[in-house]
């Protein structure tokens, strides 16, 4: 049983964030070894997490249980075969270590009896006593061991329902559930994995294992040669994890990694989410869909020729399922037809993705996120996208609407402060009408109540005007330009 975790699995293990566990790894309260934490470490930071009615356990228990209950409703219990497999693996993994251990008891047996012989010798008698009676009370086994049991035990459990996947050369990580796809789990990890028609025909992710094992889950057109399949190249969406794996697989590591893309997508719904607001939320075709990063916008365009830009407000966790926020204004032919006259199963052409207005995901610096009025539709995303990253340590929304009643999604921001210990919510609303001045005066005394704005990553999206009050305030308050990422919406 591996004595040392990778940050992903620790967390998930303690049920914190990784952003948690590298801040206390920055703070010098947790080692890393090569980038992993020991177990026994993890148990001396967060003891709570070793008790039998310790919360870690009754957030294990919920993990099971929520995840059996959607498993079984979805029919997304790993195969018998992935199952078996993993048992199998941790099995060979517990034989071994259980015949090291008898090998190094063996040992200090015989350690024992040497020392008693050194000791009934007379000499040097003392240090031999001494020596022997440490030897006694380290060969029964200690409260650390016993301790340690519950999160082990917890660990097998989680090895049993999910696989680690570490990829080459980023280092990222994911979890791959049930029989997803290992594309389609690293999708759900918040990664920029490369690749296109998600359906075995387009040869885009193909990916190499370097370690592990994989499970072929659906069929694909693409004959890998025979060179490829010695080298142990697979296709991502095609495949699972079977045991924790190491592969090597290309990533886009920003905006311009993003190809440009055509996609003619339907209405799957236009709900109204306020007065003059729709949620317009768009589906792909299964094997065409939109690969894109959180924060970036499209164009689309209806049949009747109404053209606009807009900021995907979804996470590209779900790249078949698009959501944008629709604001009805006077002379705005798009937005007249989406409030009027479109139905579901129209067709709609999206263009794109554009933009740089995108998460710097090398960084750990705790996130704030400014959304002004329908700017909050790239913060959307950018936040669903920090969720599942799980980076940041911690999430901080202001939302400030020019009106009172705008704030359309008021609910969901609530719902995210209560679901998540290191997420915080401010709505605000300009009282004194829509201007640069009042934005300040009240965004002022928020910027001034948390953490320094030096250690954090600020974005911030809206209307111009409104956008670039809130960047002045930021850098009159010593936000590094390098930490402050604006969208300035025209929509
Ligand atoms: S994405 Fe096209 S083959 Fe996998």
């Amino acid at each position: 049983m591996p004595q040392h975790l990778t940050l992903s699995r620790a967390a998930r293990l303690i049920g914190v964030r990784r952003g948690a566990l590298q801040s206390k790894i920055r703070s010098g309260e947790l080692a890393t070894f090569e980038g992993m934490v020991s177990v026994s470490d993890l148990q001396r930071v967060y003891p709570r997490a070793s008790l039998e009615d310790s919360a870690g356990l009754e957030r294990m228990e919920q993990i099971k249980e929520a995840a059996f209950a959607r498993r079984l409703r979805e029919h997304l219990l790993p195969s018998a075969e992935v199952l078996a497999a993993r048992l199998t693996a941790m099995s060979d993994e517990r034989v071994q270590v259980e015949a090291r251990l008898e090998h190094y008891r063996e040992i200090v047996e015989a350690l024992r009896r040497k020392l008693r012989e050194i000791g009934e010798s007379g000499s040097p008698r003392a240090a031999a006593a001494g020596l022997l009676d440490w030897l006694e009370r380290h060969l029964e086994p200690g409260p650390r061991s016993t301790q340690a049991r519950p999160l082990r035990m917890q660990q097998d459990l989680l090895r049993i329902m999910t696989a680690h996947v570490q990829i080459k050369p980023s280092g990222h990580e994911f979890f791959v559930d049930g029989n997803d796809s290992l594309l389609e789990a690293a999708l759900r990890a918040g990664l920029a994995l490369d690749y296109g028609c998600s359906a075995g025909s387009c040869g885009k992710c193909k990916a190499k294992v370097l370690s592990g094992q994989v499970q072929k889950t659906r069929h694909s057109d693409i004959v890998l040669s025979a060179a490829e399949k010695n080298a142990g190249v697979m296709l991502m969406c095609c495949n699972t994890a079977v045991v924790d794996l190491v592969i090597e697989a290309r990533e886009a590591h920003g905006a311009a990694d993003m190809p440009l893309q055509d996609i003619e997508a339907r209405v799957k719904t236009v709900s109204p989410i306020a007065e003059d607001m729709r949620l317009l939320h768009l589906q792909t075709p299964r094997s065409n869909r939109l690969r894109f990063l959180a924060g970036q916008s499209v164009s689309l365009e209806l049949a009747g020729g109404e053209r606009a830009s807009y900021p995907v407000a979804s996470c590209p966790c779900d790249d078949r399922n698009l959501q944008f926020h629709v604001r009805r204004r006077a002379g705005d032919a798009f937005a007249e037809r989406v409030f009027d006259r479109l139905a579901v199963a129209d067709g709609v052409r999206i263009e794109g993705p554009r933009g740089t207005f995108v998460l710097d995901e090398e960084s750990s610096r705790p996130l704030v996120f400014i959304a002004v009025d329908a700017g909050f539709a790239p913060i959307k995303s950018l936040i669903e996208h920090a969720m599942a990253l799980e980076a940041a340590e911690s999430l901080r929304l202001v939302w400030i609407a020019s009106a009172p009643g705008g704030h359309y999604l008021d609910n969901l921001c609530r719902a995210w402060g209560d679901a998540l210990d290191d997420f915080a919510y401010v709505p605000l609303t300009l009282e004194g009408g829509a201007s640069p001045e009042t934005l300040e005066r009240r965004l002022s005394p928020t910027l001034m109540k948390h953490a320094p704005l030096q250690d954090c990553d600020v974005y911030v999206a809206g209307p111009p005007a409104l956008a670039q009050a809130a960047e002045r305030l930021l850098l009159e308050r010593g936000l590094p330009q390098a930490q402050l990422s604006v969208n300035r919406l025209e929509t």
